[in-house]
């Protein structure tokens, strides 16, 4: 028998889905209740989920996007301005899955992404974040060379079958091999030994890798060649990381299995801690973010180079971002304050043509124009954010930018019908800000939330007893002179003449990437249980917004007590 349709419910953009038996309000009895939700009794007990959807007096109140902002359309509104309405829920906060896609391959475990600046991101960083499902981008205040030896860094990290393993040669001295590692900061001792055509001499173990015998040769020191373990790589199969594992297994005491060909040349390395490591990771709550052939993903940024003349040097650009392939880097970002501009889109245009595969972040910009123009010219993930940043005063200085949640839902309508991503970029201060971001982005960008922990380049310093870590804008003067110039449309040696775009600051010293990020995203799921959400998208489809007044914004934080337990750091803060 057809269910009555109550008038009230056309306020509700689901009802003629969810109900579509409903009857026009004219043929309702006297009886008839007026709101679905009243009916609910009457429904299966499998669709109450679906059965629950807002009551029409929530509806009035608490708008999806398509209907809120517009609303708002004169005002524009950041995170603190809204708050989003619970929904019923039959989803317990734990399993809500938080697995984003940003392009074709790119697809990240955890929705975040670690901002490109000097003081946030370099390949410890981008290990962490990998390590913990999301992405680091790798700055570009450095020399090329730099940066790619950085980007190696996080794919040559523990990805099972080291391909290409650091060697040592048998004429070398235990003090080079000891100024080796302190340069190249690696945290292991062991190294395989190789003649000049690559054949396997031997292995030189860390317990001999000591300052005592700096004055040895490799050649004295090593395990010879006769007594190393190795696989033919023919024998490696289709699962490469199983055999390893089988081998450690079967071989009590060994910790590194040797990968050679039918010349006997060196063409790899296990190592049982970097096996064990992965084969934990299957029952791990928060998987890495891996690359097809298993290693940590990847990300760099690149500039707008140019010309003396002022043209794009599309030549550096493209040898660079090739070099940077060659190392594994999984995505690209242009980074720039202003995305929406010729120069930048010749650069995502220029990097498309020539690798058409590769993932390509770009930005920023706040406007559906802006999202227009860089998908058309080849970007997959557009960067959203123009001065909302903690250390950012773009706004101050050009008086300009968009306050972040309107920005996002304008450049959001651009997205959906271009078919490229958003990432929320700057001004996440706590993971309530990051919940609402995602329920109009894929991802968001932090930096400041990030910048106070030890895996961030930066020394600590100690003031009046506290610890904190150097954190500035790219756009500061001394960001700008040691290379972030051309991101904010400067030249270098013109920067000191330049209005600065951002400050230089400190953040006290947090929790370690680990202990961050495992805030946040109890945070992020917390806010997905109180939506019913079990996805990203569907935290997208199902937001509810509704303004917040100041005195609802003080509401929303504690007041009117005396806190016994101040917040320590950025991950008790988030
Ligand atoms: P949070 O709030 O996470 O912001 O610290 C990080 C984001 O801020 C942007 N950024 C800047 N914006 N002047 C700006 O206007 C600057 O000097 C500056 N440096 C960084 C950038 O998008 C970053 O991800």
């Amino acid at each position: 028998m057809p269910r009555p349709r109550p008038a009230a419910c056309s306020w509700c953009p689901r009802w003629s889905s969810e109900f579509p038996g409903w009857l026009p309000r004219e043929k309702m009895t006297g009886s008839t209740p007026q709101f679905p939700c009243l009916r609910q009794e009457s429904l299966p007990s499998s669709r109450m989920a679906d059965a629950n959807p807002a009551h029409a007096v929530d509806s009035e109140f608490y708008l999806p996007a398509s209907e809120f902002f517009p609303s708002q359309r004169r005002t524009a509104l950041t995170y603190d301005d809204v708050s989003l309405a619970t929904l019923y829920t039959e989803i317990l906060p734990k399993e809500s899955q938080i697995d984003t896609r940003l392009a074709d391959g790119l697809h990240l475990n955890i929705p975040l992404v670690s901002a490109d600046m000097d003081t946030v991101t370099e390949a410890r960083m981008a290990i962490a974040m990998a390590l913990n499902g999301g992405l680091g981008l790798i700055h570009y205040n450095m020399a090329e060379k730099e940066q790619l030896s950085e980007v190696s860094r996080v794919k040559n990290h523990v990805h099972g079958l080291i391909q290409d393993p650091i060697r040592v040669h048998p004429e070398q001295h235990i003090g080079d091999v000891l100024e080796l590692i302190e340069k190249k900061r690696f945290s292991f001792s062991t190294f395989p030994v190789v003649d000049g055509s690559g054949t396997l001499l031997g292995l030189l173990p860390g317990h001999v890798v000591k300052p005592r015998y700096a004055h040895r040769k490799v050649t004295d020191a090593l395990t010879p060649r006769a007594q190393v373990r190795t696989i033919s790589e023919r024998e490696l199969g289709a699962d490469p990381i199983a055999r390893a594992d089988r081998f450690f297994t079967e071989n009590l005491g060994i910790h590194k299995l040797l990968v050679v060909d039918d010349q006997d040349r060196l063409k790899g390395l296990f190592t049982l801690s970097d096996i064990e490591r992965i084969t934990q990771e299957t029952g791990a709550a928060l998987k890495p973010a891996r690359d097809a052939q298993f290693r940590l993903l990847c990300g760099a940024a690149i500039s707008t180079v140019r010309r003396k003349d002022g043209t794009i040097d599309r030549d550096r650009t493209i040898s660079h971002v090739g070099a940077l392939i060659d190392r594994g880097v999984d995505c690209v970002a242009v980074s720039t304050a202003h995305g929406h501009s010729r120069g930048v889109g010749e650069v995502v245009r220029l990097v498309r043509d020539a690798f058409p595969a590769l993932p390509i972040i770009a930005g920023n910009v706040t406007s559906a124009a802006g999202v227009e123009f860089l998908a058309s010219q080849g970007a997959n993930v557009i960067k959203v954010g123009q001065g909302p940043g903690s250390i950012c005063t773009t706004r101050v200085v050009a008086g300009v930018g968009i306050p972040q949640l309107t920005a996002l839902y304008v450049t959001s309508r651009a997205a959906a019908a271009c078919g490229v991503t958003l990432l929320a970029d700057g001004g996440i201060t706590k993971s309530g800000d990051i919940v609402k971001a995602l329920t109009l982005a894929q991802g968001v960008i932090c930096g400041g939330l990030f910048a106070g922990c030890p895996e961030a380049p930066g020394q600590i310093v100690e003031i009046n007893g506290k610890l904190y870590k150097q954190y500035r804008g790219m756009g500061s003067h001394a960001a700008m002179k040691a290379g972030s110039a051309a991101r904010y449309g400067h030249s270098a040696d013109a920067t000191r003449k330049a209005a600065a775009e951002g400050i230089e600051a400190l953040k006290e010293v947090a929790a370690s990437i680990d202990s961050v990020v495992a805030q946040l995203i109890g945070g992020i799921q917390s806010g997905m249980g109180y939506l019913g959400a079990a996805n990203l998208p569907s935290l997208r489809e199902r937001a509810r917004y509704v303004r917040v007044s100041p005195a609802g914004q003080r509401e929303a934080s504690p007041h009117d007590v005396i806190e016994v337990k101040t917040p320590g750091g950025t991950a008790d803060k988030a």
